[in-house]
């Protein structure tokens, strides 16, 4: 297929085009580079014959309809957004403008195109969104697709109202579009301002190891290359219409997570006496911290055939190696804006 994949240059969607340019499809990256992207997560393709990477911001109407005209994708994989929460509830504006407003304007770009194309049932707009549009569970139950959407923070309101406007968009125009909203990810080329990311460098240079609250917030963890996996298979496999959850099956407490990570760095990276486990600092906990997330694999894996196939005790294991073998990546990513800092306790 050619793909349209927005967001490339960031933590998911660079694996998702590393992995549709290793199976041949013909992949056209766009993205806006902002502090999030890193270009180096896509040395291993960038001379590939069948990657393109093009710079531009998704609110920009006008750079759409070039792109759609000069490529004309046979589907889109809209990966693009400001996604880190903590970020969100400092400055919501950019997320409202960038998730929501340029959703609005990728929709409007790909519904001109199909418009162009003669409207193949063929096309798909493949919106990528986060099981956080679901809100907070309690200590039992799992997010299905019927889930009513009930979002906490101004990163998940803006994602579900991109989920708003995608399917308004299909019973409206008939665009035809998948959606799929997953758990957290996590693996190499993940920016190091999230947790796990955090935990590993911060580790490493003998700094705290900061976990929000008590610890206690349960998350659902899934391998980024699983990710990526199950979002190439919804775009050529997905039903029309329909959404799809996207799962690890691998809940973890936020302090058994960061126990894991130390008990692997003890493992890879020995200190000279004690465990990394001494670093970990309980600090203010984020406004409105959702306490649990869990997703209900069964329709992707029944109707699909789907499964993660990466437990979350091989994922870190590879993760923490990774970052172990790539400094050179990391650490000139450490002297970005906000990295480092503790965000989204204005509230
Ligand atoms: N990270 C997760 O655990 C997770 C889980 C479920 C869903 N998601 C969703 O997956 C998608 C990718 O997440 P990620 O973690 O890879 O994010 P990321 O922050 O690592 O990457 C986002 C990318 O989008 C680009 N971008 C941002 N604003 C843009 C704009 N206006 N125009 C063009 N490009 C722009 C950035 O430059 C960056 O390369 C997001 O839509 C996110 O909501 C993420």
């Amino acid at each position: 297929m050619k793909l349209l994949v927005t967001g490339g240059a960031g933590f998911i969607g660079s694996a998702v085009v590393r992995q549709a340019v290793r199976d041949g499809h013909e992949v056209i990256n766009l993205d806006a580079l902002t502090y999030a992207a890193c270009l180096e997560n896509l040395t291993p393709v960038a001379n590939a014959p069948n990657y393109t990477f093009v710079q531009a911001d998704i609110r920009d109407r006008a750079a759409l309809d070039e792109i759609f005209k000069e490529h004309a994708p046979d589907a889109v994989m809209h990966l693009a957004a400001e996604s880190h929460v903590d970020r969100s509830i400092d400055g919501p504006g950019d997320f409202i403008e960038t998730n929501v407003m340029g959703t609005f304007q990728m929709l409007e770009a790909a519904r001109a195109h199909w418009d162009r194309e003669g409207r193949p049932d063929s096309f798909r707009f493949h919106h990528i969104s986060t099981d956080e549009v679901f809100g907070s569970l309690g200590e039992t139950g799992m997010f299905t697709e019927t889930t009513p959407y009930d979002p906490r923070s101004p990163y998940s309101a803006s994602k579900a109202s991109s989920d708003h406007l995608v399917r308004a968009w299909a019973e409206t125009y008939g665009l035809p579009v998948v959606l799929t909203n997953c758990s957290n990810n996590y693996g190499p080329y993940h920016f190091p301002e999230k947790l796990i990311p955090v935990i590993i460098l911060n580790a490493l240079a003998g700094k705290d190891l900061p976990i929000y609250g008590d610890g206690s917030n349960v998350r659902d963890w899934l391998y980024v290359e699983d990710h990526a996996d199950a979002l190439l298979l919804v775009v050529q496999k997905g039903e029309v219409g329909r959404s799809y959850n996207i799962g690890g099956e691998n809940e973890r407490t936020n302090l058994e997570l960061v126990q894991t990570l130390c008990g692997i760095l003890d493992e890879m990276r020995p200190k000279s006496s004690g465990s990394y486990a001494d670093q970990i600092t309980f600090v203010t906990d984020r406004p409105g911290h959702d306490a649990r997330y869990a997703i209900d694999p069964a329709r992707i894996r029944d109707e699909l055939g789907w499964r993660p196939s990466v437990t979350v005790e091989e994922g870190l294991r590879r993760t923490v190696e990774w970052y172990l073998n790539n400094e050179a990546w990391w650490r000139p990513l450490q002297d970005r804006s906000g990295v480092g800092q503790r965000l989204g306790t204005k509230a």
